[in-house]
């Protein structure tokens, strides 16, 4: 899950690229590195570490005058972190450099043929032997008039390689272009005015351009300062729509707080509120995006969640919403199972797929099953015109704005929101839910963002609450019902962002095994919703003092009983029950953010992670 960034206009563009860089180093940061064409010599600067090392690098070397370059940040997969290895990797002569997103499978047995062939390898990565492929086609002829352009080399080159790839390449032997391809990875082209940019994501291209193309499966694009010329693999010309992107460059910066995963936390009210905007019409739930019409939807007989991470989470809610709303057979499936095993599903199964960057490799993969097998397949993406949401019959968008902070936080709830809007859009249609229950519960949605408000203006609480906590080597989270994803989901928030091992747990399973844990060192957070559910909540704190544990406990305000029994409270507002685990999930994920902070850890990026997964 690398970051790529391209320039090609009149600009110097080192500084340009390494800005670039920066909006992306949330998709990996074990190396980073830069090419560029000056004066018809290519030029390469790289190294292990986070851009910052790259920039010192880069200090001495104000002389290189440059108006056309690619860069790069890693998230390691093939060949360890390291300046050998980092990207962009070149050619034997040095004429031809390339960076890549993605694992390009067969790439032993192409490197072994191009050894065998005399080309001399400098790292360990798949990614290199791309560059020695261009090289190779490019100079198939001896006679320079009889050379292959770039475009053609790189043509060839794509069509050897199996695997995900988007890539970029440029090269002294010509100069004033960068070719593109892709295949599985995602790749956006941001046109400027007498200038192009290349990116992985959208937040490296909106402080430049809104007018974004998103290349698509098996396209390449010839990218000058004026012109973009997008094919097939095959070189036959395909007509690009240019899509405008309605983030504003604002809401990529962290606007004053201290990192990305703060801010989002503190963005969730606006999220719901915009996630939640013009999709109600006279009391009506409508969705614009969606594409799969009421009569179609009326058919569906069975649903299936399918996603990764914490996505998978919210599909956990989904099923409890779908089971209660729409009274049909749910499951929630992990994407990367559900794809290589023999999944039933037909013309009448909805494969829901939910995927905060709608670029997530797993998820794409069981997308393509699901379709395979006639499934219907929606998707809930959070990135616009995404590859996910592209490749499925109907998508509905949360609205939460940019998510730059791996630690995924904003996205969930308004998952969650889209999830419950969905549901009782298809309970109505399906007969199961009135008209008037509908408007009931949507009312209850729109007094959701305030009470957010309520939970994050006791910030501070959950700040001391993380003092008493992050020296903790373990902990475990437990929940019932609509609680048992929040304890997965907070358990989650804590490992990715703390390194502290976490596991969420059925409250009920706990006596199955996990109590065997329980000890004074081990805290435990129960997250207690009212609901059928709750007086056996309390029991399960009491099992867990009655062997010396430690409880911190998500309460619901006025609840009182529990006051003697945790140790630590947290109190939340009433709604209703399936609403409860959107607001539940708050302090789990500041409490996850204040330890990390007090361990010293770097939150916006935590290590060994990637914002988007997009390869297997
Ligand atoms: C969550 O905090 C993680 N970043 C990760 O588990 C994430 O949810 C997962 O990789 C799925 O990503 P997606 O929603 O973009 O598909």
């Amino acid at each position: 899950m690398c970051g790529i960034f391209g320039y090609v206009g009149n600009k110097e563009c080192i500084s340009l690229l390494l800005e670039g860089l920066k909006k992306l180093e949330y998709r990996g940061y074990d190396s980073a590195g830069v090419a560029v064409i000056d004066n018809n010599r290519l030029i390469v600067e790289k190294c292990a570490g986070k851009i910052s090392e790259l920039e010192k690098l880069l200090d001495g070397n104000s002389h290189i005058d440059s108006h056309i370059g690619i860069a790069h940040t890693r998230w390691a997969t093939h060949g360890r972190p390291s300046d050998e290895n980092s990207h962009p990797h070149t050619d034997c002569k040095d004429e031809i450099a390339v960076v890549h997103n993605g694992i390009i499978e067969n790439y032993l047995q192409i490197r072994r043929d191009l050894a065998a062939d005399g080309h001399v390898f400098k790292s360990t990565t798949d990614t290199e032997i791309i560059a020695h492929l261009i090289e190779k086609n490019m100079n198939g002829s001896t006679s320079t008039s009889l050379r292959t352009s770039l475009e053609e080399a790189v043509r060839k080159a794509v069509s050897e390689l199996t695997g995900s790839f988007a890539i970029a390449v440029i090269s002294n032997k010509d100069p004033d272009k960068i070719i593109v391809a892709k295949r599985g990875s995602p790749l956006k082209i941001g046109l400027g005015d007498g200038e192009t940019f290349v990116a992985s994501d959208i937040p490296a291209l909106i402080k430049y351009t809104k007018k974004v193309i998103f290349m698509g499966e098996q396209e390449m694009a010839v990218v000058t300062k004026n012109d973009v010329k997008v094919t097939d693999f095959a070189g036959n010309p395909v007509k690009k729509e240019v899509t405008l992107i309605s983030w504003d460059p604002v809401s990529a910066e962290k606007g004053g707080y201290a990192h990305f995963m703060l801010k989002e936390i503190h963005e969730q009210p606006r999220a719901i509120r915009d996630t939640v905007a013009d999709r109600v019409k006279d009391g009506q739930i409508h969705f614009d995006e969606l594409e799969i019409d009421k009569k179609e939807l009326g058919k569906i007989n069975r649903v299936v969640f399918t996603a990764c991470g914490t996505s998978w989470h919210a599909g956990l809610i989904g099923e409890y919403l779908i089971e209660q709303f729409v009274k049909i057979p749910c499951e929630v499936e992990y994407a990367a199972e559900f794809r290589y095993r023999h999944p039933v599903v037909d013309e009448k199964t909805l494969v829901i797929a939910i995927s905060q960057s709608g670029e997530t490799a797993d998820t794409m993969g069981a997308v393509w099953e699901a379709k395979s097998r006639g499934a219907k397949v929606l998707s809930i993406c959070n990135v616009v015109g995404s590859s996910i949401a592209r490749e499925s019959d109907g998508v509905l968008y949360t609205y939460a704005g940019p998510e730059i902070g791996v630690a995924s936080t904003k996205a969930f709830t308004t998952q969650i929101v889209i999830i419950y809007l969905f549901s009782i859009m298809l309970g109505v249609i399906k007969g199961c839910v009135s008209q008037n229950e509908s408007e009931k519960m949507v009312k209850e949605l729109y007094e959701l963002p305030q009470k957010v408000e309520l939970i994050l203006a006791q910030e501070s609480k959950v700040e001391a609450l993380s003092e008493k906590l992050y020296k903790s080597t373990n902990a475990l989270y437990l929940g019932r019902g609509k609680g048992f994803p929040i304890a997965l989901e907070g358990a989650l928030k804590l490992k990715e962002v703390s390194y502290i091992h976490a596991e969420g747990y059925p409250a009920a399973e706990m006596k199955h095994g996990p109590i065997a844990l329980i000890d004074k060192n081990m805290p435990v957070v129960v997250i207690a919703l009212r609901g059928r559910r709750y007086e056996k909540i309390l029991g399960n704190i009491e099992e867990v003092k009655a062997r010396g544990g430690y409880v911190v406990a998500i309460a619901v305000d006025g609840d009182t009983e529990i006051k003697d029994k945790a140790d630590d409270i947290f109190y939340i507002p009433h709604t209703t029950e399936s609403l409860s685990p959107i607001l539940a999930v708050i302090p789990l994920q500041l409490l996850a953010y204040y330890i990390a902070i007090k361990r010293g850890c770097h939150v916006d990026q935590p290590r060994n992670l990637a914002k988007s997964v997009t390869v297997e």
